[in-house]
């Protein structure tokens, strides 16, 4: 009988700390930059992000994250045989958040590894932990996407600095005799490296280079658009179906008109895309189970429902998950 993984349980995690587009335009103008909650809605649709405090790391909140999502699935940490961590912004250079998160959470014992797709990473880690389940290498896999993309940001740069948040996401993936996960579908580009990337390194006991974000928006904005047509349309071929059989869009959630831009496209109404950048910004890696959990919990998303997941991210990475809950 073929071997199937299905996501049992979903949960997520905000830090406390929440900044509406007030309290951000109020902290940056105290600080000589301009910029205003009109603006920020008008081309982004982002309204409020979440921010850590000092402290605070990607595996901090992935773990509660990973709670969440164990609990929703009625599993224990013992019960978890995987643990892929979708993450940027990880605590130490080495080791792994994931293993970090692993002790943290007491599954120790466990693979844990992290994968590094920046704004793609959830639906990366996502088809690896799928690949992993139905050869039988795994059996209950933890897949989070955790981000503490506020340390990254040039609060003197205006055009980056407004649209990011912190946050965690997870999935439990157990094996199943039914689907599941239905197809999957990966890409990067490397000649993209610069349009958005943080360039600095670490060598000799010093950070050379810039350690925080750059990115060229519009030229973002261009590919992204395009790409995540390709991979929807990619994805939903090689499961056999079409753009009429997804109930719910979960796309990465980057900024409202490119999930416009992508719905038009796929000739799907805004009212089945899931949309949580107004409340979250861009939490990169974390955005799409973030995402998902929300409209899981609030009733939105229910089981049987055909899921489109999809992102695109520095690199340029892009890609999408279609599954049935
Ligand atoms: N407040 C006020 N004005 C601003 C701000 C701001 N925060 N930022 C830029 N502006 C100004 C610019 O200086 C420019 O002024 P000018 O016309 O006088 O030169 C004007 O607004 C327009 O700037 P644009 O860059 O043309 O604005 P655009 O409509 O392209 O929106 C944005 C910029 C929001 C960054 C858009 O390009 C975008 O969303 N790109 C995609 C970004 C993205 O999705 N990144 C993440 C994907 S991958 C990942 O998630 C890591």
């Amino acid at each position: 009988m073929k071997r199937y993984s299905r996501i049992t349980g979903t949960g997520s995690y905000l830090p406390p700390r929440r900044l509406s587009n007030t309290d951000l335009v109020a902290q940056l103008s105290s600080q000589g930059v301009e910029t205003s909650d009109e603006w920020i809605v008008e081309r982004t649709g982002i309204g409020a992000r979440h921010f850590v405090d000092e402290g605070i790391f990607s595996s901090d909140l992935g773990l509660e994250a990973a709670r969440n999502a164990l609990q929703a699935a009625g599993r224990t940490p013992q019960d978890v045989d995987l643990i892929i961590v979708a993450t940027s912004t990880p605590d130490m250079v080495f080791p792994s958040t994931a293993c970090i998160l692993q002790n943290k959470l007491g599954a120790n014992g466990c693979a844990a590894f992290d994968v590094q797709a920046v704004c793609s990473g959830f639906v990366y880690a996502l088809t690896v932990a799928d690949a992993m389940v139905q050869t039988g290498a795994a059996r209950c896999a933890l897949v989070v996407g955790a981000e503490v993309f506020s340390r990254l940001l040039d609060f003197s740069d205006r055009t980056t600095c407004v649209l990011f948040g912190d946050g965690a996401g997870a999935v439990v993936l157990e094996a199943s005799d039914t689907p599941g996960i239905l197809a999957t579908d990966l890409h990067a580009d490397g000649k993209h490296v610069g349009i958005l990337c943080v360039p600095g390194h670490v060598s000799g006991g010093a950070i050379l280079g810039d350690p925080l974000l750059k990115m060229d928006g519009q030229a973002v904005f261009k590919l992204a658009v395009g790409l995540l047509e390709d991979a929807a349309r990619a994805t939903l071929d090689k499961a056999g179906l079409t753009e009429n059989d997804i109930d719910w869009l979960v796309p990465h959630q980057a900024n409202i008109r490119i999930m416009q831009s992508t719905a038009k496209r796929l000739k799907l109404p805004m009212e089945k895309v899931i949309i949580t950048v107004d409340q979250h910004g861009n939490t990169s890696a974390a955005s799409i189970p973030l995402a998902l959990d929300s409209a899981v919990r609030s009733g939105k998303v229910k089981p049987g429902d055909n899921l489109l997941l999809e992102g695109v991210g520095g690199g340029f990475t892009w890609g999408a998950v279609l599954l049935t809950l």
